[in-house]
């Protein structure tokens, strides 16, 4: 599924539940040490998501750890993403893009009173426009959240929900416009994102690739 909002340079591998015997290695095991279960399994399938697209790429098993944010810190030369929902993990790398983020969520409405706390004035008008063939709030969320993941490890700093206005296209695309000093990519100020989204079988993804 997530293979269909990404492009065929990014590899990906997702899992419809948690794997079982999913190992931890290294210092992996530390940073959800003091978790749930729930948490320590939806960790370890999205590590053992990780390694498997790394494996397509021909990178050897290793730890992937996290920075002081929570993001994960890959091989060097590598970029990707980890997304987990309920019944629902993936993981995504490259080495040919400058970033990648991916999210998924349940498709179904947001709790009442999120919408107002993720959104901007003209993102809700927007969403009035779509009408109702799919929780459009939801939508805008997890476009958000892809956002932020792919936004994170070229800026190093947080994005507000405010911070970027999101254009969603029924037919399966998004933009977000970033309203804030985006960051430098070689010579170039970042200003935008592009991104996919796919809802099927209960689940919504997104995913953002910086070329
Ligand atoms: C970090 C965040 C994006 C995670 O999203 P989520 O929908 O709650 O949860 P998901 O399961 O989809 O993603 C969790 C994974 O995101 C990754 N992640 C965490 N922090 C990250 C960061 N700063 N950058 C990139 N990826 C990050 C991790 O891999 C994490 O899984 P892991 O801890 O098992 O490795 C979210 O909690 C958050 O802090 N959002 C606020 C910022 C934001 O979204 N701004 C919108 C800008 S328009």
């Amino acid at each position: 599924m997530i293979d269909e909002v990404l492009p065929g340079r990014v590899a990906c591998v997702e899992s419809f539940g948690d794997v079982p015997g999913a190992v931890l290695l290294g210092e992996e095991a530390a940073l959800v040490a003091n978790a749930v279960d729930r948490r320590r399994a939806e960790f370890a399938t999205g590590r053992h998501c990780a390694r498997a697209a790394l494996a397509r790429l021909g990178f050897p098993p290793a730890p992937v750890l996290a920075d002081e944010r929570g993001a994960p810190v890959w091989p060097s030369g590598v970029v990707g993403s980890i997304t987990h929902c309920a019944g629902y993990r993936a993981a995504a790398v490259s080495v040919d893009v400058l970033s990648v983020g991916i999210d998924a969520e349940p498709c179904r409405p947001l709790p009442d009173g999120v919408l107002e706390a993720i959104s901007l004035p003209r993102e809700r008008e927007m969403l009035a426009r779509l009408g109702d063939a799919q929780p459009w709030d939801r939508l805008l969320f997890s476009a958000k959240e892809s956002v932020y993941k792919a936004w994170y490890p070229l800026a190093r700093r947080l994005l507000g929900f405010e911070d970027a206005l999101v254009d969603i296209d029924a037919g399966g695309t998004f933009s977000a416009r970033l309203l804030v000093p985006g960051p430098r990519v070689g010579d170039v100020e970042l200003r935008a994102f592009a991104g996919r989204w796919l809802a099927v079988g209960g689940l919504l993804v997104t995913g953002v690739t910086v070329s």
